[in-house]
Parts: structure tokens; sequence; C-alpha cells
């Protein structure tokens, strides 16, 4: 399984624990960790677990995450497990505004992607940070708690790149075997 890990961050805090994460899941096999602004969307179709996080910025991600969503055509995820991530300030009064991770999730889902955990919520102590005490754990036991599922199966036909995948629909798993990618 390979997992791609897709951030952004402005002040290095969600970097830090993007690259928690991505210690969390290597045993799992090869991860590649790549900053929103360049990743390649080719890397998706190597991928079996895509985990995505950013910022909260005014209660959503950063325009480098958005613009890397909308890049997103929705066939390439509909066989990807999915998990998403921000940070946040500890500070409640901003709960009004909503907050990056949900608002990926919904952006994926509706492209048809599974999430293998709910929205996950690291905190900064400060805009610029530092994260609070025990944050780079608890990024790292989110990550590790991803069921080992991510071989999936799925039986989308139009969708490429031939190998045997598994999606959940309504609650059970789905066998099918998807078409070689067209040269
Ligand atoms: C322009 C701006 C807007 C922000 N808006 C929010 C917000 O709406 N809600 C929130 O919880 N934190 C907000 N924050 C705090 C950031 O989420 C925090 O700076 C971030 O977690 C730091 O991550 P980074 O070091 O990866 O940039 C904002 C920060 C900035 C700079």
């Amino acid at each position: 399984m390979k997992a791609l890990i897709v951030y952004d961050s402005v002040y290095g805090n969600t970097q830090k624990i993007a690259m928690a994460i991505a210690e969390a899941v290597s045993p799992q096999g090869e991860v590649k960790v790549l900053r929103a602004s360049e990743a390649d969307l080719s890397e998706l179709s190597s991928a079996g677990l895509l985990i995505l996080g950013c910022p909260t910025h005014g209660g959503r991600p950063t325009p480098a995450m958005q613009e890397f969503l909308n890049r997103i055509p929705a066939p390439s995820i509909q066989c990807i497990s999915v998990a998403t991530f921000d940070t946040r300030a500890s500070v409640r009064w901003v709960k009004i505004f909503g907050y990056a991770a949900g608002r990926i999730a919904d952006s994926l889902k509706r492209k048809g992607a599974t999430l293998v955990a709910p929205p996950a919520a690291f905190f900064a102590a400060g805009k610029e940070g530092p994260l609070k005490e025990g944050e780079l754990e608890r990024a790292a036991d989110w990550a590790k708690g991803f069921p080992e599922s991510k071989k999936q199966f799925c039986n989308a036909p139009h969708l490429h790149n031939c190998t045997l995948q598994s999606r959940l629909v309504n609650g059970f798993v789905r066998i099918g075997m998807r078409p070689a990618r067209a040269a």
C-alpha cells in the first residue's frame, strides 16, 4: 500500500503533524509526503491511502489545499481510502467559522471518496504555534488507528489502473476488478 500525504503549512506546525503521520503509517508501506502546491495528481493512481491536512484559515482550508482539492478528478479517488486533518488555534470562539478538516472531507466525499477515520484536529497554541504538547503523539496515534484495509477493492468500471480493489458501499464491501489504464 502506498500512502500519499498532501499538506499545506504556513508556519510549519501542520508540516510537523504531516511528518508524524508519515512515520506512523510507514510500517504499512511506502509513504510520500507532498506540499499541496507541489503535489502531482499522477501520484494518486498508485496510492491506496490519501491523507490531506492543512491549517484552518478563516474556518476553511488554505487556498493551496483548496486548489489541490479542486484539481482532484472524482474518479481518481473513488477507490482510495481517505483521511483528513487540520491544525487550528486552541481558541473556542473561532468554532463559529468551522474548520478545515471537515470541509476537506466533505469535498472528497462529494467526489465519492471513502473516509477511514473521522476528520482530526490538532491544536496550535497560537497563530504561529507551537503545537500544543502531545499533539505529535496524538497525530501518530490517529494514523496508526487506520484499518489495514487500505488495499481497497472497487468495481467502478470507469476507473483506471488494473488492481483488485474494495469499496465500502452502504457499509458493505463490494469487490470487483478495475480496468487497466488505456495506453
Ligand atoms: C490568516 C489566518 C487565519 C486563521 N484562521 C483560523 C480559524 O478560522 N480557526 C482556527 O482555529 N485557527 C485559525 N488560525 C490559526 C491557524 O490554524 C494556525 O496558525 C495553524 O494551525 C498553524 O499551522 P501552520 O504552522 O502549519 O501554518 C488562523 C491563522 C491564520 C494565519
